[in-house]
């Protein structure tokens, strides 16, 4: 089996008639995806897409990486939220948070279009001097500020650097197919365009486009991350069974640790390559699960690091956290405690041992220690760090998201407080129509 569910140190905590007693719901959720019937069901568009997706465009997703390999040292994907951290989370899981410090044939990848920083864009722009550049705006509904501020700014560098016919070599817009500014502004000024499928939200959408160009520029092979994540749908979709699933498994166990009162999910990885995976986790179950007073608050930690912050919290604090553990069992990178003559940090009991084993226990300590303290652990293992799993674990938590939401009682395929910021925002900045709003805020801000 390419993932492995252990239910053993969450076991204490949750009864049989517990895990009976939601089944039914979690299977309902199941049939009710797979169906189409339930709430949201215009975006279930990601349940078949490692399958069911445009061949012809991926196949000129694989052309323009290689183009775009070819012609720039510096690739920029500008989006935010679903528009960015999938494919952020990939390139660092599989090949390094220290990517672009790496010797390698591939362009340095970096993400912009992702906050408001002045100083972030300036440094940026400041790297891109005496460098060939390439970007990639990434924004399905083509209209949201971010990611349009850093297009405006890196178009206007592109421009001055290459001119116009130049830029328009070095310029690739994911969108929708057809509507919103994004898309009219791009077939009007000649760029090569590639599509956010209507039924696929921005954080399901990491197998689109949206995350397999920047994903595939970084040179990781995005035919296994497909293969692994359609092994894992058809898995996942079709077995009704909460005991033989893992996927429905831990959708059941999250919930009714929920109804427990552990309204906190913590994702815990040993690894840093691991941290933006846990950002992508966060916004996926955060966004979607996150409303009508519901839900559970997806955090995250990477230890042993945040063992020596958070771990205090974790193991000692209000009793209202749950963890759920990604593990990779075989680690590729090996590295052995030296042999030291003096012995003076009285270590030499550890050297010769690979540190991934040391890891390995400091993982096993820190789980029986946790759950002594009353944090239930659900662990989560693949093992290898490899494309076809990772496509295999982003699918796994896809399909767990969609059937939790469910169980929940929300629709997780829709993210309406988004907006309240973006209003008021607009307002205060003055945009024409909010002038009403602009005054009411103004004087609660006195
Ligand atoms: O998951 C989502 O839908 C959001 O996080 C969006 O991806 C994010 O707001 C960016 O939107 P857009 O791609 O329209 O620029």
């Amino acid at each position: 089996m390419t993932l492995k569910l252990t239910d053993a140190y969450v076991k204490p905590f949750v009864s049989d008639k517990e895990l009976a007693d939601i089944s039914g719901e979690v299977l309902a959720a199941q049939k009710s995806l797979l169906a189409k019937d339930g709430e949201g069901n215009d975006f279930l568009g990601w349940i078949t897409l490692p399958d069911d997706y445009d061949k012809e465009e991926f196949a000129r997703i694989k052309k323009a990486a290689e183009k775009i390999k070819n012609s720039c040292d510096i690739f920029i994907a500008i989006g935010i939220g679903g528009s960015y951290l999938g494919a952020r989370a990939v390139v660092e899981f599989l090949k390094s948070p220290l990517y672009n410090s790496l010797k390698k044939d591939t362009p340095d990848v970096y993400f912009s279009g992702c906050n408001i920083s002045a100083q972030s864009l300036n440094e940026l722009l400041a790297l891109c001097e005496g460098k060939d550049v390439c970007i990639n705006v990434i924004s399905k509904s083509g209209t949201t500020t971010e990611p349009a501020v850093a297009f405006r700014v890196f178009r206007e560098m592109l421009e001055k650097k290459y001119g116009k016919e130049g830029a328009r070599e070095r310029i690739f817009v994911t969108t929708d197919k057809a509507k919103g500014t994004l898309k009219k502004f791009s077939d009007e000024a000649g760029y090569e365009t590639f599509v956010v499928p209507d039924a696929v939200g921005g954080r399901f959408s990491v197998l689109t486009a949206v995350g397999l160009l920047p994903i595939a520029v970084s040179g990781v092979d995005i035919d296994m991350l497909m293969n692994g994540a359609s092994d894992a749908a058809a898995r996942y979709t079709t077995i009704a069974d909460v005991e033989e699933n893992e996927c429905l498994k831990y959708a059941a166990l999250r919930n009714v640790l929920y109804r427990q009162g552990k309204a906190t999910e913590i994702l815990v990885n040993y690894e840093p390559y691991a941290a933006m995976f846990n950002e992508w986790w966060k916004q996926l179950y955060g966004e979607s699960e996150g409303k009508d007073g519901k839900g559970l608050f997806p955090a995250s930690v990477i230890f042993s690091t945040d063992l020596h912050s958070l771990g205090q919290f974790i193991q000692d604090g209000s009793r209202s956290v749950f963890e759920t553990i990604v593990s990779v069992k075989n680690a590729d990178s090996k590295l052995a405690v030296p042999y030291d003559d003096a012995n003076v940090d009285g270590l030499n009991f550890l050297a010769g041992t690979d540190l991934n084993e040391i890891n390995k226990v400091a993982m096993q300590g820190t789980i029986l220690a946790h759950i002594d303290g009353g944090a239930p652990n659900i662990l989560i293992e693949i093992e290898e760090k490899n494309e076809y799993n990772l496509g295999y674990l982003l699918y796994f938590f896809e399909f767990a998201c969609g059937v939790s939401g469910y169980v929940l009682g929300v629709n997780p395929f829709n993210q309406p407080g988004v907006e309240a910021y973006k209003k008021n925002m607009f307002a205060l900045l003055g945009k024409p129509g909010y002038e009403e709003q602009k005054k009411a805020l103004e004087e609660r801000l006195k």
